[in-house]
């Protein structure tokens, strides 16, 4: 809420894209009393809003601030809450939308949609909406995630549900959708005829920050590439769809992750590496291990890194493996989709210097810096023949004035205008987990003997090279 929550609010205000007929009430367990939650907020907001607050649109936020003391599972709680929505009617003219944002651990998620609707406050009547919007993680693997979507939707319509997944919030994440599809000369070589491989990679920097007691239980399978990297997968290998309308859109999507065949508890080993850092040094700044990190069990198994290989198989990607990797205390903040062109048929420069020519790449940079670069060979000035790899590139800063944002005004949106595009459906949930829980059972059922394997600051277990190389490729690093 602090972080993420309000900055974005604040945002969308300063952008005019909130209606006047709105306001906020906070629920949580604490006892506050209304002037000092709005005191709160207003301190968090100068210290995490991503632009400068102006008093003028601050202030009527502010002023539409509202708090709830409750007990998440208690009937008490909903109904108190109910007499303040029809106050809102009235005083705020909201006509009866509401959106709940459910910002709270997972194991409340169905308490609370329980309550919701056993207190009718999710009943759509008199065309007024109510929406819920949860966080991840949603569940833990296949199963869990199953009987959650069950649970809910014996309250709610899908339509009504809003699962958050902030990375599809991404400027550049929507650009994918964008730049595939409103250029007509990518579409006829994006496929397995001219695509040798793509790399995904989400490397972090960040440790885990004071969420050790969460992220021992998750690690990063579950944490960032079960959703976040499946997210970006599916918009990279998706069929076009037939409109931009959030089904047309989320039916390709799932497409692609029920294409990607789940492994065989005997390949999760050839096709995975997992890794836990150890200590190290990032940013020339000495880095604990993962081991040693507040709320983390001493003996963790807990992975902190990890390398996927995963094939598409259907027409369009038959053969075409999809590298991901992703961890915790990496040596560089990157986030990057790299496609991996196949290489020129023959090599027609046998009279020059020029021994082998690399192919051709295209860099979806998603952060820190968002853009898209081709790299191309050109030859070099001069008088013989040498070729140099130029950048055709294109970066979000040329835009110009680009206002610094969270990734959760256009979900919040989204979100209001009843736009579920960029929100994950049941079926795409499920998808990714059936992807995600044989690797899980195989790693729960072998525990990894060499943890930590790799310095905190480096670019993770050499195990991953050798899942690359053993097809005779290599990584991608990042600013290569
Ligand atoms: C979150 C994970 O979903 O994504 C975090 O829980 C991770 O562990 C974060 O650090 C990464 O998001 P971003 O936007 O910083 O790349």
């Amino acid at each position: 809420m602090r972080r993420k929550l309000l900055p974005a609010l604040y945002n969308l205000k300063a952008h005019g894209l909130l209606p006047e007929e709105f306001a906020i009430i906070g629920v949580a367990r604490q006892e506050i009393a209304q002037e000092d939650f709005r005191r709160q907020k207003s301190s968090d907001i100068h210290q995490f809003a991503t632009t400068r607050v102006e008093e003028s649109l601050w202030a009527p936020l502010a002023e539409s601030l509202g708090y709830l003391q409750g007990d998440f599972a208690d009937p008490a709680t909903y109904q108190r809450l109910a007499k303040m929505l029809r106050e809102l009617e009235q005083t705020r003219s909201t006509a009866g939308n509401v959106l709940f944002y459910l910002a709270v651990p997972p194991e409340m998620f169905s308490v609370i949609v329980r309550q919701l609707g056993a207190s009718g406050l999710v009943r759509q009547e008199g065309g007024a909406w109510r929406r819920v919007i949860i966080e991840k993680p949603f569940g833990r693997d296949l199963e869990t995630a199953r009987a959650l979507n069950g649970e809910i939707a014996s309250v709610l319509k899908e339509d009504q549900i809003y699962r958050i997944d902030h990375y599809l919030g991404k400027e550049t994440v929507q650009n994918i959708l964008v730049f595939r599809f409103a250029n007509g000369l990518l579409e006829p070589i994006w496929n397995r005829r001219y695509i040798d491989h793509v790399q995904i990679i989400v490397a972090e920097t960040i440790g885990v920050e004071g969420r050790g007691a969460y992220y021992d239980k998750a690690g990063v399978l579950r944490d960032v590439i079960q959703n976040h990297m499946f997210q970006l997968l599916s918009l990279v290998a998706m069929e076009p769809p037939i409109s931009f309308e959030a089904e047309a859109v989320r039916d390709e999507k799932v497409k692609v992750l029920r294409a990607i065949r789940p492994m065989r508890p005997e390949e999760v080993l050839q096709r995975t590496v997992r890794g836990q850092y150890g200590d190290g040094f990032v940013d020339a700044r000495k880095a604990p291990a993962y081991r040693r990190e507040p709320n983390v069990s001493p003996n963790s198994t807990t992975e902190t890194y990890a390398a996927l290989k995963l094939d598409v198989e259907n027409w369009r990607w038959a053969g075409v493996p999809f590298y991901l990797r992703s961890g915790k205390r990496l040596a560089r903040r990157d986030t990057e989709i790299v496609i991996h062109f196949r290489r020129p048929p023959l090599l027609l420069f046998e009279q020059t210097a020029v021994e082998r020519i690399e192919a051709n790449r295209l860099i979806l940079q998603i952060q820190p810096d968002e853009g898209i670069e081709l790299r191309v060979k050109a030859k070099k000035p001069g008088p013989s023949i040498q070729l140099v790899t130029v950048n055709l590139d294109f970066s979000y800063r040329d835009f110009g004035e680009t206002t610094a944002a969270t990734g959760y005004e256009s979900l919040l949106y989204d979100s209001m205008i009843g736009d579920t595009t960029l929100f994950h459906r049941y079926d795409m949930v499920e998808a990714a987990w059936r992807i995600a829980t044989p690797i899980l059972d195989v790693w729960s059922s072998i525990p990894p003997r060499d943890f930590p394997n790799y310095p905190a600051g480096s670019w993770g277990p050499a195990a991953a090279d050798q899942l690359v190389e053993q097809d005779g490729r290599r990584w991608w690093t990042p600013g290569e």
